[in-house]
């Protein structure tokens, strides 16, 4: 039997990157928010497994479950009658006692799960809240604000290995209960916890694009669900979309850049009914839902020559297919400097040249995009960030030889030129029975 080459590929590379992640997030906070509605989803426990998973790895997980659904449902059950201004429940005292049965039922069905496999949690009173109060004339009666966490016995508790679970009950310093967002919770539970993570495991696909602008630059996936925003993005995301009516997933996005200003590197929105979204958002580079972060995640940047060994596996493929011609490590090594790389949390996904010469010409060489991650137009940034680099040189004439990625580079700004407009050594050096074909790059063109 033949040996599947692109699914080993694929199989390794996911093994690989798993393994670096593990690595990366060993000894960090996690604080993860669950969706109260999942709670009832078969798929829920396999969740809780995988979230128990993560804390086998060394991870250090705080939960905070919503209890909307719950809370709706007592109170019908009890004919409890309430209102909501802009989507926050006003409290009644006579609804306060079953808005703590409800939050800590949804705590205690959690725990319960993790006893199964095993786990050791906590529910606690370790959240001060204090009273909404009035807001636009409105009183929010017994509808709190979270203020602050017991982070040192947290702390404590997670250095021993349990799961604090945060019912969204905070009390004041009299010991008065307060209804709090769950969401709000999460937020701030990570604030103060320093959690390099927030995730919101919801029952919808992450945050969708339907119905707003997206900044240019940020990519959606075919799904239509934003893959990820830098803070930077995520701000001008939230200008762009003011005036829309404030849905939850602009919500999400609002509190997301929040807890990107507070420290948190990055906030997860994925979708929790479908089995392995979690662990596919954090053991992968693309992951599956919205990613909203403030630290550095992808870039590109010059190759140094500890980086050849990847940079011939990335060019491998291409070279066996003939798109690309062999290269050696001495090739490499001699030409390291004109290389540029890009990679996502340290895992090079594409590479490119610009070599230089004499007469001031550039040749853009090289380019290669590892096949897993062609549709994220990666290679177009590593061709723009080239172009870019041959104009701060002064380049006056940039071109590219090439067989079969043609009609690629012409939709980039290249037109078709032929073998004269080579610098001299590299028409000596045209291969006549590779007969490739040769593209320049129009400066002119391109800056209108
Ligand atoms: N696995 C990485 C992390 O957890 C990256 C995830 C990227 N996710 C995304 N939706 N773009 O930090």
């Amino acid at each position: 039997m033949d040996l599947d080459l692109s699914s080993l590929h694929e199989q390794v590379d996911t093994i690989r990157t798993a393994f670096s992640y593990i690595d990366r997030f060993k000894g960090h906070t996690f604080v993860i928010r669950l969706e109260g509605a999942l709670l009832d989803h078969p798929l829920f426990p396999i969740l809780v497994k995988d979230i128990v998973l993560l804390k086998k790895m060394g991870i250090r997980i705080a939960i905070v479950p919503g209890a909307r659904a719950r809370i709706d449902e007592i109170l019908a059950a009890n004919n409890i009658a309430y209102r909501t201004v802009e989507g926050v429940r006003v409290t009644p005292a006579e609804a306060m006692p079953f808005v703590e049965m409800a939050a800590f039922d949804v705590s205690n069905r959690i725990m319960t799960l993790l006893a199964e496999d095993n786990c050791d949690a906590l529910i606690g009173n370790w959240v001060k809240a204090r009273r909404l109060g009035v807001i636009d004339g409105v009183d929010f009666l017994h509808t709190g604000a979270a203020e602050k966490i017991k982070t040192e016995i947290i702390e404590n508790l997670l250095a021993s290995g349990f799961i604090p679970i945060f019912p969204n009950i905070g009390w004041s310093g009299a010991g008065k209960p307060y209804n709090i967002s769950s969401s709000e919770l999460a937020f701030t539970a990570a604030a103060a916890l320093r959690a390099s993570k927030l995730f919101f495991i919801t029952d919808f696909g992450g945050v969708s694009a339907d119905g707003f602008s997206i900044p240019q630059g940020v990519y959606v996936t075919p799904e239509n669900i934003v893959s990820q925003l830098t803070a930077p993005q995520a701000k001008a995301f939230l200008e762009l979309n003011r005036d829309r009516e404030k849905t939850h997933h602009y919500e999400l996005v609002s509190l997301a850049y929040r807890a990107c200003e507070a420290g948190i590197e990055r906030v997860h929105v994925i979708d929790g009914r479908e089995e392995g979204m979690l662990l596919k958002e954090i053991f992968s580079n693309r992951g599956l839902g919205t990613m909203i972060y403030g630290d550095p995640h992808e870039n590109i940047r010059p190759a140094a020559h500890a980086d050849i060994p990847e940079i011939l596996r990335v060019m491998r493929p291409f070279v066996k297919e003939n798109v690309l011609i062999p290269r050696k490590r001495e090739d490499l090594e001699s030409k390291i400097g004109d290389y540029a790389l890009y990679e996502v949390d340290g895992t090079l996904h594409a590479c490119g040249a610009l070599h230089v010469y004499p007469d001031k010409s550039a040749e853009i060489a090289g380019v290669a995009v590892d096949k897993l991650y062609a549709s994220y137009g990666i290679g177009r940034k590593i061709v723009t960030f080239l172009i870019d680099r041959a104009t701060k040189l002064g380049v006056k004439k940039l071109f590219l030889l090439t067989t079969r990625t043609a009609d690629w580079f012409l939709e980039l700004g290249f037109t078709e030129g032929d073998v004269s407009v080579l610098p001299l050594e590299k028409k000596v050096a045209y291969n006549k029975v590779r007969n490739s074909l040769v593209l320049v790059y129009d400066f002119l063109k391109s800056n209108t």
